[in-house]
């Protein structure tokens, strides 16, 4: 029998496109995330993948970001054994799974009350994993982050969900908390949050996009002077477009000519902070 998920906000709702763009990709012959969980979490719960038609068409970006975010936290932790993970708006994700990381890291999953109730039925949750119930522009929830310990932050579709003001505070709330670590989130352009609330594939989801988006990826340094960027990842010029399909490979070789045309399609963005 289906486990029933609640009916969620529009802003809440958005993890139906990436939950369902994994379990999408999943399904390929040449998946390139292979999450299985994303897959079962929809069989799971009876979503219909075919309500979601931008989940189809973004299945590969949805998948090749989130591989090359689990990539920034994987890399970290093996570095930091004693890291403490967070990942921001979290959704329906089961990047602990993916990345797999020690046991003595301790794993935040951060989203809206609604979400976090929907996990417990549907993930996992490892003994070094935790669960925090709260809009993350309040930023008490901060509070019961462990401090001392180096920090990888990861937000996955979240930025384009939060007004400017609650994103630069809870990126400074975040660096304050930490004494050094990394922030990696998927980059919003104007155009993306423009195509976001025009584009019929994603009007479910228009009325809750808050961020006007940024083109620089240096303007995060700007909100928060202890970020300095490390790496803009223009997935338009990452191997595994290799494996995509003819035409979609060719439209894709011919934006990553060009990093204003790559920019358009999807970037992640790495900061570091602290010491
Ligand atoms: C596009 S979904 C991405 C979910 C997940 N990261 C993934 O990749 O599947 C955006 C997520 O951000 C969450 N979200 C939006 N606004 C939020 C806020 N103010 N505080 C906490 N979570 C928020 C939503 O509930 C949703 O789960």
């Amino acid at each position: 029998m289906a486990t029933a998920l609640p009916a969620f906000t529009p802003a809440e709702a958005s993890l139906y496109l990436t939950l369902c763009g994994r379990a999408l990709d999943s399904r390929q012959e040449r998946s390139i995330l292979s999450d299985t969980t994303a897959a079962e979490i929809v069989e799971r719960t009876g979503t219909k993948t075919a309500d979601y038609p931008h989940a189809k068409t973004g299945m590969r970006d949805i998948a090749l970001r989130a591989k090359k975010l689990d990539g920034v936290v994987r890399d970290f932790v093996t570095r930091h054994p004693d890291a403490v993970v967070v990942d921001l708006g979290a959704g329906l994700d089961s990047r602990m799974i993916r990345v797999d990381p020690p046991a003595t890291v301790d794993w935040y999953d951060v989203d809206l009350p609604a979400v976090i109730a929907a996990r417990r039925t549907v993930l996992p949750r490892p003994a070094n994993a935790h669960l925090i119930a709260a809009d993350v522009a309040d930023r008490h929830w901060i509070d019961e982050l462990p401090s001392g310990r180096p920090a990888v932050i990861v937000a996955d579709g979240l930025v384009a969900f939060l007004p400017q003001p609650d994103l630069t505070a809870v990126l400074r709330g975040l660096t304050a908390h930490f004494p050094a670590g990394e922030i990696a989130f998927n980059g919003y352009t104007r155009f993306h949050v423009w195509a976001l609330k025009h584009y019929k594939g994603t009007n479910s989801i228009a009325e809750a996009v808050a961020n006007p988006g940024f083109d620089d990826p240096r303007e995060p340094e700007r909100w928060n002077p202890d970020l300095t960027l490390v790496e803009e990842i223009l997935l338009s010029r990452a191997p595994e477009v290799a494996g995509y399909p003819l035409p979609v490979r060719l439209a894709t070789r011919l934006a990553a000519l060009s990093t204003a045309w790559s920019r358009r399609g999807t970037t992640v963005l790495r900061y570091r902070f602290g010491a």
